[in-house]
């Protein structure tokens, strides 16, 4: 495990001189199947893979779960290497942010949508904590999840924006065998908040059912996807947003390839879930 910023730089270099292609897969822990798959692509394809683990204050706002975010660095570690890891790299809050630390960057437009809309200074917080990830991995390329569409779409803007030398690559979204979508969070669950949580990856698959069969009003989907959630003890809808998957600009019809994009509170944690209607 590399703590220190100047020995992971060292590593980095190190690993480059030699020739060989580094892959990152940037985390706050708590590692899941959704992890697992990045790791995955990443391993497959890459000649050193590094993994980070950082719970980054940053994206945290004043009432969110920061002090509550779950942690569990043994068993992430284990797991780490039981898949073939090279390097785990698990800087400290100080070691990221110390005292005076004054820079940030942010991503405009895009980032003011959807979760950028009820996170204030989130994806502000990602794409800093990214873009020092980046300069201190040096990574060839990087993974990401399709479940965080939207940081998806940010951070390659970021790299796009600002010329960074890395490659992002999607690996698409991972599903719990009931269908809801992998997450840290999930484990904040109670088995009756799980069974509520459900209705994320359900009203979606209903949301699809009905486009098939025709209904191309968006405040039609939304209605459905809504009443999904009414009567559910313990659900607060954040947004249920049917927009273009790169804009992020709401529709009102459900023409082109499109992304419904949900994020529910249910009980203590805040969850996301989102589907791609393809072109037709
Ligand atoms: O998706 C996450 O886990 C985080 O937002 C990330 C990309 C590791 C930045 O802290």
């Amino acid at each position: 495990m590399v703590s220190s910023i100047v020995k992971m730089k060292e590593v980095s270099e190190s690993l480059r001189k030699q020739n060989l292609t580094i892959g990152f897969v940037p985390t706050m822990g708590c590692l899941h199947e959704g992890h697992l798959k990045l790791i995955k692509r990443s391993l497959e394809s890459c000649d050193q893979t590094v993994v980070s683990i950082f719970v980054n204050p940053t994206q945290f706002g004043p009432n969110e779960d920061l002090d509550s975010y779950p942690r569990q660095l043994e068993s992430d570690i284990e797991r780490l290497e039981a898949t073939g890891v090279d390097i785990l790299f698990h800087p400290s809050k100080e070691e990221m942010y110390p005292a005076g630390y004054k820079t940030y960057v942010q991503v405009q437009n895009i980032s003011e949508h959807l979760c950028g809309k009820s996170r204030a200074g989130f994806f502000k917080g990602v794409t800093t904590v990214v873009l020092k990830l980046f300069n201190i991995v040096g990574p060839h390329n990087a993974f990401f999840g399709e479940k965080d569409w939207q940081q998806l779409a940010v951070i390659e803007a970021l790299v796009e924006d600002l010329n960074l030398d890395v490659a992002i690559i999607r690996v698409p979204l991972v599903r719990e065998s009931d269908g809801l979508a992998m997450s840290s969070r999930n484990r904040y669950l109670s088995s009756q908040e799980r069974k509520t949580a459900l209705s994320l990856s359900h009203s979606l698959q209903e949301a699809q059912n009905n486009i098939r069969r025709g209904t191309t009003s968006a405040k039609a989907i939304s209605n459905s996807i809504r009443q999904y959630f009414l009567g559910k003890e313990g659900c607060e809808i954040d947004y249920i947003s049917i927009c273009d998957p790169e804009s992020f600009k709401e529709k009102e019809q459900i023409r082109g390839r499109t992304l419904i994009a949900l994020a529910v509170k249910v009980g203590p944690s805040r969850l996301i879930d989102n589907c791609i209607i393809e072109e037709f």
